[in-house]
């Protein structure tokens, strides 16, 4: 008390924000789930999709426009659903008034063709990808990528999905009539001026951007009304920074069936699931046995409501959840090889780096073979105040998490990953494959921290 450094507690301050995250606001639960298009196949000949970034008016508040950034429409995006084995062609469009790029998070694709920022579409002009699909059922997401301004991109509404589908997951019971049990569920904290606009520039954090209001798939005040049936939700935390730590009001279980990059082994109940920016989880709820006047709600970890459901009467389909859904493992390859990979996460705000450098696009900091497997270590470096955790992302391609501080990973990480959190002082060894060739990003996923140089380049070879 009294004697601390000036500067020293404004560092904190900065720091603190994410312990002490801003409190999220109760939803009122007085708007209907929207749930994202799910984009029709293009009709020109040989294009599959189309995919357009533009601007335009959200009515997020009732009577108010609020400028907004999309795809294929004023706000976020919608799913684009692929079949494993697909050729695929997509048509990239770039209406902003800025260059963006298109980046396929978690898609095993070649480097030219996976939008880092090396890859912009400048206003007004479009590029055309091609990919073959060879990753299994998983729930993706895609994103703009462009040094230094992926953050406020993002933060203005550039977001999608992209599911992949395959024999496997067709042939499961698992929940799967998208809209109304199998239900995507894009968590993003935003602050609005008075005028309920996205002003990033004034709440803008260097350390990661907290809003204080949670859209739920762009929705203010969500709340989603199901059947007296299992409802799969596919969350994705789509926030700048805000990590949610996820938990029924009842706090009753629920089951986690998917990972990041596909299905688990077998279901893992769970009191409590947390996702740091960018990663995803499938969850099961069932709703089979409650009714109209039962009362549950997503929360998170201060009991604030993220999203009320409303249980209608209508008893929905049969669904079940395998005992055995997928057959991932870790070979004994994998446990064996050594570490030949370190990444050293440190620093906060804007003196963030990756073994101790800045992201520089004219520098490859790894290189990796094609299909030749290496194990990566991540470790967090503490800093003074004894840091934060770090999302960390690696593109082009799915991993598996082989420890945590020599641990075997929790059961609910024990499948494809391609996003970890990593807590301070803690080391995650995972085994890093990369089908395609080119250059890949590696990152911290607090989208502050990637524009202000978390982040290295591997060249696959
Ligand atoms: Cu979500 Cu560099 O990615
Ligand atoms: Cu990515
Ligand atoms: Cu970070």
């Amino acid at each position: 008390h009294g004697l601390k450094d000036p500067n020293m507690s404004g560092m904190m301050e900065g720091h603190m924000s994410h312990d002490e995250a801003l409190k999220l606001t109760h939803s009122t639960g007085e708007n209907e789930l929207k749930i994202p298009l799910e984009l029709p196949r293009d009709t020109e000949e040989g294009v599959t999709y189309t995919v357009k970034a533009q601007k335009g008016k959200t009515e997020i508040f009732n009577g108010i426009e609020t400028n907004t950034l999309g795809y294929n429409g004023a706000f976020l995006g919608p799913m684009l659903r692929l079949e494993k084995g697909d050729k695929v062609k997509i048509r990239t469009i770039n209406e902003l008034d800025e260059e963006t790029t298109f980046h396929w998070h978690g898609l095993e694709i070649a480097g030219d063709a996976d939008g880092g920022p090396h890859s912009t579409v400048k206003p007004g002009e479009e590029k055309i990808i091609e990919f073959k699909v060879t990753q299994e059922a998983s729930t993706l997401w895609f994103h703009p990528h462009p040094e230094g301004k992926t953050s406020e991109q993002v933060y203005n509404g550039l977001a999608g999905l992209l599911y992949i589908e395959d024999a496997n997951s067709r042939n499961h019971t698992l929940p799967n009539i998208y809209g109304e049990n199998d239900i995507p569920v894009i968590f993003q904290d935003r602050n609005f001026t008075s005028e309920k606009q996205l002003d990033y520039k004034a709440t803008m954090n260097e350390d990661g951007t907290i809003g204080d209001t949670l859209l739920i798939n762009g929705t203010v005040n969500p709340k989603l009304t199901v059947n007296k049936e299992k409802v799969r939700l596919r969350l994705l935390n789509g926030s700048n920074a805000r990590n949610f730590t996820f938990k029924l009001n009842s706090g009753d279980s629920f089951v986690q069936v998917a990972t990041d990059g596909g299905l688990l082994n077998k279901p893992v109940p769970l009191k409590e699931l947390t996702l740091t920016p960018s990663e995803r989880a499938e969850i099961i709820i069932d709703f089979a046995h409650l009714s109209t006047i039962d009362d549950v709600a997503l929360i998170d970890e201060e009991d604030s409501v993220l999203l009320p459901f409303e249980i209608s009467n209508d008893r929905g389909v049969e669904s079940g959840i395998p005992t055995q859904m997928n057959d991932f493992s870790l070979t004994e390859e994998e446990m064996s090889l050594p570490v030949s990979k370190k990444v050293e996460l440190f620093g906060m705000m804007d003196m963030v780096t990756i073994n101790g450098k800045k992201f520089d696009p004219n520098r490859i900091d790894f290189t990796q073979q094609q299909g030749v497997t290496e194990i990566w270590e991540i470790y967090n470096k503490p800093d003074m105040m004894g840091g934060m955790i770090h999302p960390f992302h690696i593109h082009g391609t799915q991993f598996k998490i082989i420890s945590r501080d020599g641990n075997a990973p929790p059961e609910n990480e024990r499948g494809w990953k391609d996003s970890i959190s990593v807590k301070p002082d803690e080391k995650v060894k995972i085994a890093v494959q990369f089908k395609n060739k080119g250059v890949y990003m590696f990152h911290c996923h607090i989208l502050e921290h990637e524009d202000n140089g978390m982040m290295g380049q591997i060249k696959v070879e």
